[in-house]
């Protein structure tokens, strides 16, 4: 088959390396990712987030001339600016939700109403608001224990959480201004404790298939200090997690075709990739959010063990007959290295070098991020870097890898060493435990 891909991340790069296992890949990026470059047929650049300009491409330069089967759009802005909607409307194929579907991700009061118009377990309390009266109401009407969320899309940096980055109602009530002065309205959430974990499932429009469930790392350092980050790292541990029971993934993968289901009622079918982002309580399973595409870098965890053709999965995406997929039992890790100083003050431009040698002997594999070429020479930008898998039959194995594999790049770059280690683990299974003991 031939293949379209939208995208130029981490994500995008195991995507193109999966699809080229048996179809030929072709790339829109809005930068040239030099590693997905090496792996597409043919690649073009244009601003991937202006439907214009992918139009533009699709019309003049693939439509009439390359034959494609199935298109591809993968991250959430993309999404949102309806590039789905462009490839279908060039006649071709898409196994990726269109600008109407795509919106669970990016308006969440969309997303809350879809749940209550459905009653879909692991709802919330929650309230938007359009002024400052209601949203002090509804902060007090929570004890104040709240999450202040913008509807929109932030790049993982928009929500703030009582306790984590505000203490005083004053406080909370400072980024509420804001958000009105920028949107106008916001979503304010009850605070849920719990353990967060991805559920990453394909969708056809009707029938819901989950893969394995992974736990991404927000916060920028170690043991989990410092400011959120587009994620710095994950790991699996096969069809659970060491901190879940499978009624926890029974009850999440029936939330996520609850969804599916709802959403076809609704006339907006989904297809594609419905990434459920839950916290575990001690009253089971909460909504978090949900998101419209592979997770970056949960996509990472779960592509490495999807034993089978990714692009038979798109296909039969695109067609509505998604059927069972297999996923190997192994255990992964994946660790991003990024430029010192990420998030808040990150040194771009810097070179840095990657051993590939040594990382195909230590079995680590690399993943392109944000780099890019000049003069022969590979460069960081302000964004994540690369990401460094590890894949093995125990976690350890897996977190060796991937901790070895980060010292084959060198450059002013830095990681979390602690994702994936024992330590880091029992702490989330003592935190859950303690949680369903109350
Ligand atoms: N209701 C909530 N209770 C506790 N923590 C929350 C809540 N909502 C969000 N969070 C935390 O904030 C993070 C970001 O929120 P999310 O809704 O996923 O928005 P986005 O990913 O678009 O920034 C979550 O991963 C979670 O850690
Ligand atoms: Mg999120």
């Amino acid at each position: 088959m031939r293949i379209l891909l939208i995208g130029n991340g981490a994500r995008e790069h195991i995507i193109a390396e999966k699809l080229a296992q048996d179809s030929e890949v072709y790339v829109i990026m809005s930068k040239k990712n030099p590693a997905i470059a090496a792996i597409a047929k043919e690649h073009w650049i244009c601003n991937i987030e202006n439907p214009q300009e992918v139009s533009e491409i699709v019309k003049n330069q693939i439509i009439g001339k390359i034959k494609i089967d199935i298109g591809f759009a993968s991250p959430d802005g993309v999404l949102a600016a309806g590039v789905s909607d462009v490839l279908e409307n060039a006649g071709i194929p898409i196994a990726s939700p269109k600008k109407a579907a795509a919106r669970i991700e990016w308006d969440k009061s969309f997303m809350r109403l879809l749940l209550e118009k459905h009653k879909i377990a692991g709802q919330i309390k929650h309230k938007i608001v359009n002024n400052e009266a209601d949203a002090r109401a509804a902060i007090i009407a929570l004890d104040g224990s709240v999450a202040i969320k913008p509807l929109g899309l932030t790049g993982g940096k928009g929500v703030k959480v009582s306790g984590d980055h505000f203490t005083h109602i004053d406080e909370g009530m400072i980024y509420v201004h804001e958000l009105l002065d920028k949107d106008g309205v916001l979503l304010i959430e009850e605070k849920v404790e719990g353990e967060e974990f991805s559920l990453q499932a394909f969708s056809d429009g009707h029938n819901v298939v989950a893969m394995p469930p992974v736990q991404d790392h927000k916060r920028a350092f170690s043991y989990d200090r410092g400011n959120n980050t587009g994620g710095m790292g994950s790991y699996s541990t096969g069809p659970l997690l060491p901190f879940l029971e499978k009624s926890d993934i029974d009850q999440a993968t029936r939330i996520l075709q609850a969804v599916v289901s709802a959403m076809h009622r609704d006339g907006v079918p989904f297809k594609g990739i419905l990434y459920g982002q839950f916290m575990a309580t001690k009253n089971g399973i909460r909504v978090i959010e949900f998101n419209a595409r592979f997770a970056d870098p949960e996509s990472i965890n779960v592509l490495a063990l999807l034993d089978g053709s990714l692009s038979a999965i798109f296909k039969q995406i695109a067609e509505g007959s998604l059927k069972k997929c297999n996923f190997l039992v192994d255990s992964t890790v994946v660790k991003y290295l990024v430029p010192e100083g990420y998030p808040d003050n990150p040194k771009p431009n810097e070179e840095v070098k990657v051993n590939l040698e040594l990382l195909k002997k230590l079995d680590a594999k690399i993943y392109y991020a944000s780099v890019y070429e000049k003069n022969g020479k590979l460069l960081t930008t302000g964004s994540r870097a690369f990401a460094i898998l590890g894949q093995g039959t125990t976690i350890d194995m897996a977190e060796a890898i991937a901790e070895k594999g980060c010292k084959c790049v060198s450059g002013p770059l830095r990681h979390r060493a602690d994702i994936g280690t024992n330590d880091l683990i029992q702490k989330r299974v003592d935190h859950m435990k303690k949680l369903r003991e109350r």
